[in-house]
């Protein structure tokens, strides 16, 4: 879903600008359809993003009208992801600060939301959803978008490819658990099992317009597959979890 400027209504949390999804762009667009709602209203709330990178998500919910702090380990990561709020005239909306996600310098109860994408996989898990736990106000949300273990595909690419991903803590639907154990309650939905195979498509037959129908379609069947055989998210490639602090 794509929308200009001037027509997204400011504080409403369920549209997604595609280019600041970074890559993968087509993969990340239904996971943010899900959890973006799931936020609320952004107006006027705190949100904390680990792990913020480029800062694509923290920019686009401060243009939803979140205050965002942004942290990463990477000072490089940070002047650009500062350069990225700029372009976007959010600037004043979002501060970019060096810390560790696993032991965050905020106060106890600081913020309404906290978010990562492609982050909780380089860290110990439990101790940065502890922390979460820590800095969220009561009510508040911890939402972690993260890659998962299991989808033979993907676990083939990594092990040819990715040859750091042998040091990363990918998620099985175990660990989700584990995760949202440190929180009062969990919600997690699973996404992208045959949908997978779009990717062969978009580098075969270079056809836009092919690869996203074929996206679309394999999303369909992932979908009824995943309602028909919820073991199958076991498999998926990646999972949104909406860890709530009561
Ligand atoms: C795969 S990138 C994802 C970046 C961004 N969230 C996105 O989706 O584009 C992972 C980011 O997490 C950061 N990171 C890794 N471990 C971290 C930690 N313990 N504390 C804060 N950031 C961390 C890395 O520096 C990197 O920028």
């Amino acid at each position: 879903m794509r929308e200009s400027d001037a027509s997204r209504p400011a504080g409403r949390p369920d549209t997604v600008e595609t280019d600041l999804l970074l890559w993968w762009e087509d993969f990340y667009l239904p996971v943010f359809e899900y959890v973006l709602p799931k936020m609320g209203t952004l107006e006027g709330k705190k949100v904390l993003e680990l792990g913020t990178g480029t800062g694509g998500t923290a920019t686009l919910l401060a243009k939803q009208g979140a205050s965002v702090v942004g942290i990463d380990l990477l000072p490089f990561r940070l002047a650009e992801a500062k350069e990225r709020a700029t372009q976007h005239n959010v600037a004043d909306a979002v501060n970019f600060c060096l810390m560790d996600a696993t032991q965050l310098a905020f106060p106890d109860n600081t913020f309404d939301v906290v978010i990562s994408k492609s982050v909780l996989v380089f860290t110990a898990h439990t101790q940065t959803a502890r922390e979460c736990y820590r800095v969220l106000k009561p009510g508040g949300k911890a939402i972690f978008i993260e890659n998962m273990r299991n989808h033979p595909a993907v676990w083939l690419y990594r092990k040819m490819w990715l040859k750091y991903s042998r040091k990363l803590h990918y998620f099985s639907v175990r660990d989700i658990e584990t995760v949202g154990a440190e929180f009062n309650t969990l919600e997690h939905r699973e996404f992208h099992l045959f949908a997978v195979g779009a990717l062969f498509w978009q580098k075969g037959i270079p056809i836009p317009a092919f690869y996203r129908w074929t996206l679309r379609h394999l999303n369909t069947m992932d979908a009824y597959l995943l309602r028909r055989f919820p073991k199958l998210k076991n498999l998926c490639w990646i999972t949104a979890m909406i860890c709530h602090k009561t």
